[in-house]
């Protein structure tokens, strides 16, 4: 945990910006993978995180701003729970941690919260994800499931995420220890994707790294040499001289704050000459968004000049032609770039996504565009110092959508279909990394990742 000052000015500044009412904040409980006693590996809501710290199952906790009263609800574990699962420290032990004085029982928290409503009091909280969590709002405030969304809170959302997009210094920090397993897993995988070896091999010697370095991953490894699939969770192919592979990892910190990194490696450790041609297209256009960075950019504005970097590179190859301007603002190049530059990044590896991508990523001058690609962009408003962002540009060749829009005839003033025949079978690439913006510009996170072709061909070779 972070000190207990830490989550205390947390909560104070959470305090200020509601200005008063009841925040309720659910902990996540053990989530059973096939029978109840048999649980996936632990994972504590990130709000809950950013306000407590406290990373353990079945907790909850209140901050009633009105009253200047915060409150950790839980149980200290019987006997017959620390046979099976070891001593722990007491609640109220740990919940002084986080700078918090007053523990209660779990049992007494649907009183509690009963009390408060008919006093009349507003309780403000965030939709939960987690389907046991929502049928105990069923118990705690009498809302039917599907009308939790509606009945929350706004004002509690913004809030949140007004304080969680500004990353501090120890934040940094943790997401730059996540950076350095991320070394290690692409470092690793670089070398071991040789031909005839299995992808699921590489996946799990990427997540062995990441359990035997830190607290494991941040999200799903994305390993395959079909990296068209943008997000490709199956790892059965056999490798084979000649193949991209295209791995999308992230650990977490100790504390849980995320990295993302993106590579894409020749498999036979040389990349061939139409494979380099298109890799310097999307490392340009991920050079040229990473120097836009700045404090008062518009997001959007870096998607779409890496989209027009993108274009321009693909024009020079042949595969696209006309006026780029026209192309990238009709969206033609979305058949090959066709998801966004990035997204947050910090206790959550899309961060803060649960409370709903258009208040983190949107604004009420900046609306989300309904364009094939476009959409996808997760956020696009001005950076602000403190953010920490992706940039990943892409370019795939997904054989489905070639064949889709070139039965609809779908912007062929911009497509060299012909010359697309002898791509179909390409795979993708992306290349992803971390950024902070600072005052005056930004900074790469963590140590670097080789991403220039020779550096990646000599890590391949060795
Ligand atoms: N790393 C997966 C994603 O950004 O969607
Ligand atoms: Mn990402």
């Amino acid at each position: 945990m972070f000190s207990d000052k830490t989550y205390k000015q947390r909560r104070d500044g959470l305090k200020k910006l509601m200005g008063g009412g009841v925040l309720f904040f659910p902990g996540n409980n053990e989530a059973p993978m096939n029978y109840p006693a048999n649980y996936y590996k632990f994972r504590q809501d990130s709000n809950f995180l950013y306000y407590f710290g406290l990373d353990s199952a079945g907790l909850n906790a209140v901050i009633d701003a009105d009253n200047n009263e915060e409150i950790i609800f839980g149980d200290d574990r019987s006997i017959d729970e620390v046979v099976w699962m070891g001593p722990q420290e007491s609640l109220s032990e740990r919940a002084l941690r986080t700078g918090i004085s007053k523990t209660l029982p779990s049992n007494d928290l649907t009183n509690y919260l009963t009390k408060t409503i008919s006093s009349g009091k507003k309780i403000h909280f965030t939709a939960p994800y987690r389907s046991d969590i929502k049928i105990q709002f069923e118990e705690w405030f009498k809302i039917p499931t599907g009308k939790i969304i509606s009945e929350s809170s706004e004002k509690l959302i913004r809030s949140i995420i007004s304080q969680r997009s500004v990353k501090s210094d120890e934040e940094v920090k943790e997401i730059e220890d996540a950076l350095n397993i991320s070394y290690e897993m692409n470092t690793l995988a670089m070398r071991y994707s040789k031909p005839g070896v299995i992808e699921r091999e590489v996946y799990g010697a990427i997540e062995g790294i990441a359990l035997g370095m830190g607290r494991g991953i941040s999200f799903p490894v994305i390993f395959s040499v079909r990296g068209e699939t943008l997000h490709n969770h199956k790892h059965e192919n056999i490798m084979r001289e000649g193949d991209l592979a295209l791995l999308d990892s992230g650990a977490e910190s100790n504390l849980h704050y995320a990295s993302d990194i993106t590579r894409t490696f020749p498999v036979g450790g040389k990349f061939t000459s139409p494979q380099r041609d298109i890799y310097n297209v999307v490392l340009q256009s991920q050079l040229e968004a990473i120097k836009m960075i700045k404090p008062g950019v518009l997001f959007r504005d870096i998607h779409l000049h890496s989209a027009k970097v993108i274009a321009d590179g693909l024009k020079e190859i042949g595969l696209m032609k006309g006026d780029t301007a026209e192309a990238v603002a009709q969206g033609a190049h979305a058949l090959f770039f066709p998801h966004g530059l990035g997204h947050m990044l910090g206790l959550d590896v899309h961060d803060m996504e649960g409370l709903g991508e258009n208040y983190i990523g949107y604004s009420d001058t900046i609306k989300r565009s309904q364009q094939f690609g476009l959409a996808y962009l997760r956020f696009a408003k001005e950076m602000q110092p403190g953010h920490v962002i992706t940039i990943e540009p892409g370019v795939y060749f997904i054989p489905k959508l070639i064949e889709q829009w070139r039965s609809e005839i779908k912007h062929a003033d911009f497509i060299n279909y012909d010359k697309l025949e002898g791509y179909l079978n390409f795979g993708g690439i992306r290349i992803e990394d971390d950024i902070i913006v600072t005052d005056t510009g930004s900074r790469v996170l963590g140590k670097p990742i080789p991403k220039i072709v020779e550096e990646v061909e000599a890590v391949c070779a060795s």
